[in-house]
């Protein structure tokens, strides 16, 4: 499968096929600014139609129905929950049975974006919170630095899902001297909180894409929670970081992003597996 697909992910999520994916990580980006206006949009397959869909099948869209008044929503943080919702919705369809979904967010919003994921998915096939821990830049210094992130996992079935901790990176015990020679040259299995640190600004994985994400955290991720010869969808692709982290370890993936520079990036990042 191994594609990039520019444009708006909410019409490339609605015409993939139901349980298409087995795993799904994605990265949006907190408040469009954008206003969305309440209108309820239906793809309907149609030989006629005037869009082609993946496999060259054509579709046309209806309106279902416009909001009275039709501005849009009400705040700024109003749109940004009614911009995710319909693609999160869509991200729960194109999931396998078994699949799973990785959803990264700022610690300001995780909570409401958390509650309406417990609506999607249902509260019990919610897995963990991973915060990912870093320690870079300016500190403030008159409340505690904010450096991490959140990650929320969530599986389609509450019970049976991919969770291969054998094939996890291992880090160092933190007192070493008390687990014996053996266990310490090992190291152990990480918990809930992933230290990483950022993409350096002057390293070898910068792409130069602003919002690029460490491809350590992508590859625990894929390697944990996906198979071999799996599909890995990020509908919010930017510069490809789990584009990259797929294929380096034998998945297949979909990249999608409507930004003609994400799009740059990732042909060049991403070319090898094309
Ligand atoms: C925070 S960045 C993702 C960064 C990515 N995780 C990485 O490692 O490079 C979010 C991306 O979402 C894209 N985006 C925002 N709204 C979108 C939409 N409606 N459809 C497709 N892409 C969108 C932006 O262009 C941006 O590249």
């Amino acid at each position: 499968m191994n594609r990039i697909v520019q444009g708006d992910n909410l019409e490339v999520l609605r015409e993939m096929e139901t349980e298409s994916v087995e795993l799904i990580y994605i990265d949006p980006p907190f408040n469009t600014g954008k206003r969305q206006a309440r209108t309820q949009m239906k793809t309907v397959q149609d030989a006629m139609g005037d869009r082609v869909g993946f496999g060259g099948r054509r579709y046309r869209t209806e309106v279902l129905k416009v909001q009275a008044g039709g501005s849009g929503y009400g705040d700024q943080f109003d749109d940004f929950l009614g911009f995710l919702r319909p693609r999160l919705e869509e991200a729960y369809r194109v999931l396998s049975a078994a699949g799973s979904l990785f959803f990264h967010i700022d610690y300001r919003e995780v909570h409401y974006c958390k509650v309406m994921l417990d609506e999607i998915f249902g509260r019990p096939c919610f897995q963990n919170e991973i915060i990912w821990a870093y320690d870079y830049g300016a500190r403030a210094k008159k409340r505690w630095p904010a450096k991490h992130d959140n990650i929320l996992w969530y599986t389609k079935d509450p019970e049976q899902y991919t969770f291969n901790l054998d094939e996890c990176d291992r880090i160092p015990y933190m007192a070493p001297d008390l687990v014996g020679a053996e266990k310490a040259a090992k190291g152990k299995t990480p918990t809930d909180v992933w230290w990483h640190t950022i993409v350096s600004p002057t390293g070898k994985e910068k792409t130069g894409y602003a919002t690029q994400k460490p491809m350590g955290v992508l590859e625990r991720i894929v390697k944990v929670h996906s198979n071999p010869g799996e599909r890995v969808l990020d509908f919010f692709a930017g510069s490809g970081t789990t584009g990259e982290a797929a294929a380096k370890h034998g998945r297949e993936f979909l990249m999608v992003d409507q930004s003609d520079d994400a799009i740059r990036v990732m042909k060049q990042r991403l070319a090898n597996w094309l």
